[in-house]
């Protein structure tokens, strides 16, 4: 923020320091597995209370079993003393049965299915080929009032990059809101405006998750000065009217968006490759970015509706009841974090943020 706007902010006596907030959920997580899992937990798990844990593993989190192992892996990893609540979501195939969905739903296994159009993005390789063949499974999960989680990208190699997303909205994702008039959709890691408005229309029952860095990044800065592999992820940043459109809808105060950090870490020899994996590590720096923006939209008193309260509310889940303090408080972000001979770059990494997270309370 530039010092006249501080300065025209304090003149109005605006000018909020210190926010202190219930404990924010993140309803899109890639924790992975492994020496990953334990090296980047501890970063959301000192942010978010909850995360909805992306199941794209190799191989993904497809039966209720699989989902059940996968949280007690989780679970062991947090650091001694962090009460990280992980909510396990499916990995929806063409051989998806509805029985198991409802089965791990009833059970508690899972509180939502992730539909990855074959091959959209990193492990997407096993995902759904005909999504109007999906019908038995998204009629239950209607049934049950489980939310279907869309990763919305086009996956034709000859539609543009950039048009991906608008593509896979008009051609499968208006269709699929009209043939299941009562499904929970979430549109995951929203990056146009028209997605947003698309999300709005719909907004009865269905929202969008945004990302720090799609609030913060547009499709230059990944060209900036040469090519940022950091910067690359999927859905890639749009144009800045997309940008600010995004900016528009977080702070806008809507109950339809929500946080979802997408935060997917890979490792430093996976980006700064031949083929650059898909992936922000987002997970470091997720409140101090999104917190940074409400201040700079002069829209502090939103911030607890978008990080703490709208998602649990879509989901049907209780809201937290600890809190968390955000403050102006200047503090470096760390480049990386290390993982067995390798590290993770960090979003933001080796900058100083204006904004810092103080103290939680359980
Ligand atoms: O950039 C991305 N990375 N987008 C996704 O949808 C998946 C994620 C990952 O798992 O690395
Ligand atoms: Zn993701």
């Amino acid at each position: 923020m530039s010092v006249t706007e501080l300065f025209d902010k304090a003149a109005a006596g605006k000018r909020v320091d210190r926010i202190t907030i219930r404990r924010p959920d993140d309803f899109h997580v890639h924790l992975r597995d492994g020496a990953m899992l334990k090296a980047v937990l501890p970063f959301t798990a000192a942010q978010f209370a909850r995360g909805v844990i992306m199941p794209n593993l190799v191989p993904p989190v497809t039966r209720v079993a699989g989902a059940i192992a996968y949280r007690e892996r989780i679970l062991a990893a947090r650091p001694e003393g962090v009460d990280f609540r992980p909510l396990m979501t499916c990995y929806l195939t063409d051989a998806t049965a509805p029985d198991e969905i409802e089965k791990g739903f009833s059970e508690g296994a899972w509180v939502a299915a992730k539909l990855y159009p074959a091959g959209a993005t990193t492990n997407a390789h096993y995902g759904v080929t005909d999504i109007p063949g999906l019908a038995p499974v998204l009629e239950r999960m209607e049934k049950i009032g489980m939310p279907v989680l869309i990763h919305g990208e086009a996956t034709d190699p000859a539609v543009d990059i950039f048009d991906r997303e608008a593509v896979f909205m008009e051609q499968s994702l208006l269709p699929l809101l009209k043939r299941h008039a009562g499904l929970k959709v979430v549109v995951e890691h929203v990056t146009t405006a028209e997605t947003v408005d698309i999300v709005r229309a719909h907004a009865s029952r269905a929202a969008g998750t945004i990302t720090p860095h799609h609030l913060v990044i547009n499709r230059t800065s990944i060209f900036q000065g040469g090519l940022r592999p950091h910067l690359y992820c999927l859905p890639v940043a749009k144009r800045e009217r997309h940008r600010l459109a995004l900016r528009k809808a977080v702070t806008s105060g809507d109950a339809c968006f929500f946080i979802g950090t997408d935060t997917a870490p890979h490792r430093r020899t996976a980006k700064e490759a031949e083929c650059c994996s898909a992936g922000v590590f987002g997970g470091a720096t997720a409140l101090q970015t999104y917190v940074q923006v409400f201040d700079e939209e002069g829209t502090l008193d939103r911030f607890e509706a978008f990080a703490s309260v709208n998602g649990a509310r879509f989901y049907g889940i209780e809201l937290n009841r600890g809190t968390i303090v955000l403050e102006r408080r200047e503090s470096p972000v760390m480049a990386a974090v290390a993982v067995e001979d390798t590290e993770v770059v960090v979003f933001q990494g080796g900058e100083t943020l204006p904004w810092s997270v103080g103290e939680v309370s359980p």
